[in-house]
């Protein structure tokens, strides 16, 4: 059996409280707070986050521009630290981790989708979906299965060869989820995923995570389409930096 990616290395303090272990939230976020500093002024982000998902929900982030959307998604997803407050993931305090951990815990363990999909376009799209892989010690067989496995899902098969620039919109993004699940993450983070495709496309971008959802994992989604919103099984509403309400939708 494979181990999941959060058991290693953090193995142990899990394994000796196994009944903690299904209570525990996936990720945890206590009294957060993000100020950016530039030389003239102060923009604080993020003040007095309270915010904890559980295995298996999916979540989405709603709020007006500039709310701190996607301040509180990079930090969920390590590509930034909070100024004040803790964050724990899996269980570990993120705090104590060295820039090293973090990079294996967050290449381990959550996979991105941004609105712009982020793809390499000097790299094909077998190449592109294989980036997450690179560190993992795999055989090249393993990594070109694994690939293959993951364009498939999102019926992407029939592209292995082609650079991102020769693929529509659509396309891209499901290239973009492919590379976001190939490593199997335990956490799915997506920043406004549909924002540049047409409805139809937004539309399959979103089947696509509502199928990752129902196979088991947990989904951090923000939003400016409503009915988007809708099919997550919770809300949180950002304002000002913080969360103003966070509401089960089941
Ligand atoms: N690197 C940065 N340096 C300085 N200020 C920043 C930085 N990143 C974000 N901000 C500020 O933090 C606030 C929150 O930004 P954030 O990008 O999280 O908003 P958002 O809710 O994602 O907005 P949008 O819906 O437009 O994407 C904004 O006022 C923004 O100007
Ligand atoms: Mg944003």
């Amino acid at each position: 059996m494979e181990t999941s990616p959060l058991e290693s290395p953090y193995a142990k303090p899990t394994r000796l409280r196994p009944a903690m272990t299904t209570t525990e939230p996936l990720l945890e976020l206590t009294d957060v707070a993000k100020v950016y500093l530039t030389e003239t002024v102060e923009t604080r982000a993020l003040r007095e986050v309270h915010f904890a998902v559980k295995r298996g929900e999916w979540v989405a982030i709603v709020g007006p521009s500039g709310s701190g959307k996607s301040t509180l998604l990079s930090i969920l997803g390590l590509l930034d630290t909070p100024t004040q407050g803790s964050y724990r993931l899996a269980g570990v305090s993120t705090e104590g981790l060295t820039g090293r951990e973090r990079a294996r815990l967050r290449n381990r363990s959550i996979g991105f989708i941004f609105q712009t999909f982020n793809l390499i376009g000097e790299l094909t799209v077998e190449d592109n979906v294989g980036l997450p892989l690179g560190y993992r010690g795999m055989s090249a067989g393993e990594r070109k299965e694994r690939v293959r496995e993951a364009l498939a899902s999102v019926d992407m098969s029939h592209r292995l060869e082609h650079y991102p620039a020769q693929l529509s919109g659509g396309q891209q993004q499901r290239v973009a989820v492919a590379r976001a699940i190939v490593g199997k993450p335990e956490l799915l983070l997506a920043d406004e995923p549909t924002g540049n495709l047409d409805s139809a496309n937004g539309a399959a971008v979103m089947d696509l995570l509502a199928k990752l959802h129902d196979d088991g994992s947990t989904v951090c989604m923000v939003t400016h389409d409503t009915s988007f919103a809708k099919r997550a099984t919770r809300l949180t509403s950002v304002f000002d930096g913080r969360v103003v309400e966070d509401r089960s939708q089941l």
